[in-house]
């Protein structure tokens, strides 16, 4: 018998608030996923005229998927604050609840005008509603997921110890796809956007160079490269068959400390990595041990199949 997301939430974590939370964090990515299924219809997909904090044009679903995102939240006690790429500072919802939400309400939002797939990534952290640290490290999370908006809608979830995945059914309801998703050890896949090889750092060159060289180099196998430019997109990729994504930090992103955000994009999906026995890391440091210094910081992000990322690390170890 198929489990639903609830049912599995009742076993998989001891505090049914944390599975509250999940669950409605779940209903706001079912109500995106029905939203983007109509977006062109609805004219929804172009810009929305407006820039977000970190100067990055708004599309209109950036902006639909927000609030979607906020009113799901707002009508849950146990949410005292949300974190929102769309939204410059963070939201203060309800003065009881014990936790914070950091989203990326709508990740690779490049691609939507050509139809392909997208997603929501969360972060869940507990907090002093009274108080609330909006600054933890990676490490903190007690729960962290992704939803893939593509030929089906995934839900992928962990509390650390494991990952499962989850499809939405016909009657719109996650149900469990697998519970205890590992990410291959060793692959023969990268991403990577290599227009930007020019400011590279000497790691990362050196690291693509041998995939390039194939099995006439030290890497000793032949290399695939796929880039999609949704991180949804391509971690689930990698979370399914492994691989490994770099967004390292490079002569043109160092200034703004990396390309990627920590709270809401390199924290959970290095979460998700980790908890299905992969690596993450910023090429110096592991990512989740990474002290933020503000909501919407940026950071270099490594991370995948734990050989490759090894491999990474240890050219990182000789500058
Ligand atoms: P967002 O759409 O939330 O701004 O994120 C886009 C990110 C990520 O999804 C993707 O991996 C990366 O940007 C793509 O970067 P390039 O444009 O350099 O390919
Ligand atoms: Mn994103
Ligand atoms: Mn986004």
């Amino acid at each position: 018998m198929t489990q639903t997301l609830k049912q599995w939430l009742a076993t998989a974590t001891s505090s049914p608030e944390l599975a509250w939370v999940v669950d409605t964090v779940a209903g706001a990515c079912a109500e995106i996923a029905a939203v983007l299924r109509l977006a062109p219809l609805a004219g929804q997909t172009g810009l929305a005229g407006a820039t977000n904090v970190q100067g990055e044009a708004q599309k209109q679903l950036d902006v639909i998927s927000n609030d979607i995102f906020v009113r799901h939240l707002r009508a849950n006690a146990a949410v005292s604050i949300l974190v929102s790429e769309e939204l410059d500072e963070a939201l203060h919802l309800n003065d009881e609840g014990g936790f914070m939400v950091a989203c990326d309400p709508l990740d690779g939002s490049s691609n939507l005008d050509v139809n392909v797939t997208v997603g929501t990534i969360f972060s869940i952290l507990a907090v002093d509603p009274k108080a609330p640290d909006l600054l933890q490290p990676g490490t903190r999370q007690l729960a962290a997921g992704y939803a893939a908006y593509g030929p089906a809608t995934s839900l992928v979830l962990s509390f650390g110890d494991k990952v499962a995945t989850f499809a939405i059914d016909a009657s719109g309801q996650f149900a469990l796809v697998e519970d205890g998703v590992s990410v291959p050890s060793a692959s023969a896949e990268y991403a990577i956007n290599t227009a930007r090889a020019r400011f590279w750092d000497q790691a990362t060159s050196a690291y693509v160079a041998e995939n390039v060289a194939g099995e006439t180099g030290v890497a000793g196998k032949r290399y695939n490269m796929r880039w999609i430019g949704s991180m949804v997109a391509d971690i689930h990729r990698i979370l399914m068959r492994g691989g490994i994504f770099l967004y390292p930090l490079d002569s043109e992103t160092a200034s703004k400390g990396g390309r990627l955000r920590l709270l809401y994009e390199a924290n959970p999906m290095a979460f998700l990595i980790e908890a299905a026995g992969g690596r993450a890391t910023t090429g110096p440091q592991r990512i989740l041990e990474v002290q933020p210094t503000s909501i919407h910081q940026r950071v270099p992000v490594i991370l995948g199949s734990a050989e490759e990322v090894a491999r990474v690390q240890a050219h990182y170890q000789r500058l």
